[in-house]
């Protein structure tokens, strides 16, 4: 049998319009994970709704990848922009995607606070050694991106017409189990780490697709963008599921 396609989802909002997609469907659960395993326009296709943050994307990654040994992932769903000049609806074409909850803090005294925008970016996977201390400390403080597979971005651009709710650009998808509603912090973390738009999925998935050489893209639609007043629309998440569908269309036309 051919391997299938992976999308992932992390809400019911954010997975259940595409499992509706496919045919011939059976479920199985693992943990918070439930794996939609079907066919859409009869190319086996797999449906990951996997709860949400880092940790529940992280395990139902390996999971999937383990039963299903996938060809292709694609994590997407809602986001919250960073970029002022991206509206609510817009999609991001996640060129790279980062951990935005990797920081190593500069020390301060007791009574000396604590200073967000000081922090350094931490790289837990610069070395087998310390990322704290040690030989090994320093070069774990850089920012570690997880790079877009050619192919399966090549398909989104392919696509990206086609899309009317808003527009669709590459960009810089940061993930973290933080909902950042400091403008400063949103403006620090968009000039330090070039972030086009923040979740809590995306670097986790893209880090253990990496880890098995499994090609992948995060793709992800903006509900809500504080840096231009952009209101927080739940109805973004099924544009995106459909704007996914067409990737997925022209990525099994190509194969
Ligand atoms: N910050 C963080 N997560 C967001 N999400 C949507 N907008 C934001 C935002 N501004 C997504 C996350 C998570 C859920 C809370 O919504 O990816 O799954």
């Amino acid at each position: 049998a051919l391997p299938p396609v992976m999308i992932q989802g992390p809400m019911p909002i954010e997975a259940q319009y595409f499992a509706s997609l496919l045919n011939d469907v059976r479920t199985e659960k693992a943990g918070q994970a439930t794996f939609y395993i079907g066919t859409f326009n009869g190319y086996p296709v797999v449906v990951a709704q996997t709860g949400k943050g880092l940790e529940n994307t992280a395990a139902a990654t390996a999971i999937g990848i383990e039963r299903y040994h996938p060809r292709a992932i694609i994590n997407q769903g809602t986001s919250g922009g960073h970029d002022p000049d991206l509206q609510v609806g817009d999609i991001v074409l996640g060129k790279r995607s980062v951990n935005a909850s990797n920081f190593k803090t500069p020390f301060r005294d007791k009574g000396e606070g604590s200073a967000p925008l000081d922090w350094l970016p931490m790289d837990l996977l610069a070395s087998e050694g310390s990322a704290g201390e040690g030989d090994s400390a320093k070069d774990a403080e850089r920012i570690r991106y997880y790079v877009a597979d050619a192919e399966l971005l090549a398909a989104a651009h392919a696509v990206k017409d086609q899309y009317k709710r808003g527009k669709v650009v590459e960009g810089t998808i940061a993930s973290g189990n933080f909902w950042n509603n400091e403008l400063d912090r949103i403006a620090w973390l968009h000039t330090k780490f070039g972030t086009s738009t923040e979740e809590m999925e995306t670097a986790s998935a893209a880090q253990i697709a990496h880890s098995y050489g499994i090609p992948f893209l995060g793709i992800r639609v903006l509900s809500n963008n504080l840096t231009n007043g952009g209101h927080y629309d739940p109805s973004t998440a099924t544009d995106c599921q459909a704007f996914v569908k067409l990737v997925i269309e022209q990525y099994i036309k190509h194969s």
